[in-house]
């Protein structure tokens, strides 16, 4: 995604104050913020925590891991997996504002000294050769065109036996998309690719590929319930602008077969 479109996308400049007042209108105290409290609205992601929580279960993190969450976004997955594994998190997002709020996140709930957080770019990420033992990336990959450049960095960056954990929406039936989608105002900003095509760019970049699943059917459902949920001030409508119409045209086509999900790890080789 080049960084005009990233603009339009992920750039509101309000991103910090409509979170600040999402979590007065839910009764947090943002002097005594816990990590938990931030759960509802801090994966920006299909099938939120619980799916960050799904991918995490894959691999094999420990306090002596180190982890780079590519594509931050405000910083969830990387502080679920800082708070829960007790490891140290780098994190990465194109976006100046969504890393400016995640530092800001972080230090409220008490995570600055355990996660480091860069603007930079997935395709030519500002880390030496070896520095990771995993990489996370979730609902990134469909803002990038450049996707070789994308897993041969997230290949560069991780050690020997270093993992790839992967949360993703990939083209489905080919049928015509509506928009706005989660990652997408308009056409020109998503850069989907086919399970098989990404798979095989993922083992080019030199992976092994050790887990790779389709639960389209099952997010689809968890999806439609989400929707039928009664309204809440936390959640990713705290920031993202219309995100329910995002939400139903992404449900739609999870549904109807335009869009499909894939869970993958892969081993470096
Ligand atoms: C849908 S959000 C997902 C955020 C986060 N991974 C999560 O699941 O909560 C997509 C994120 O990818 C970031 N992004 C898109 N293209 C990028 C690139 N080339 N390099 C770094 N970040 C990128 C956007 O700025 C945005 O924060």
């Amino acid at each position: 995604m080049s960084d005009a479109a990233l603009s339009s996308q992920y750039v509101t400049g309000t991103s910090r104050a409509d979170i600040e007042r999402a979590l007065i209108a839910a009764g947090k105290d943002v002097h005594a913020l816990q990590v938990a409290d931030l759960a509802m609205l801090e994966d920006y992601h299909t099938g939120g925590r619980i799916a960050t929580v799904q991918l995490a279960d894959l691999v094999d993190i420990t306090p002596a891991s180190s982890v780079l969450d590519a594509g931050t976004g405000i910083g969830g997955t990387a502080r679920y997996l800082a708070d829960q594994f007790g490891c140290a998190v780098a994190a990465v997002d194109l976006s100046d504002e969504y890393c400016e709020t995640a530092r800001w996140l972080n230090r409220l709930v008490g995570l600055d000294d355990r996660i480091t957080v860069t603007q930079g770019d997935v395709t030519a990420l500002p880390f030496d050769d070896a520095s990771f033992d995993v990489v996370f990336s979730q609902h990134v990959q469909m803002n990038v065109a450049g996707k070789d450049e994308l897993y041969q960095e997230a290949r560069r960056v991780l050690k020997i036996d270093g993992r790839l954990a992967l949360w993703d929406i990939t083209a489905g039936n080919g049928r015509e998309l509506d928009y706005p989608l989660p990652w997408a105002d308009l056409p020109d900003h998503t850069h989907l690719s086919t399970p098989a095509a990404l798979r095989a760019g993922i083992e080019a970049a030199g992976f092994t590929i050790g887990h790779w699943t389709d639960p389209t059917e099952e997010v689809a459902t968890m999806m439609r319930a989400i929707q039928a949920l009664p309204p809440s001030p936390l959640g990713l409508h705290a920031f993202v602008p219309d995100f329910q119409k995002r939400l139903q045209n992404l449900t739609a086509a999870l549904s109807d077969g335009r869009l499909q999900a894939i869970r993958a790890i892969a081993q470096t080789r």
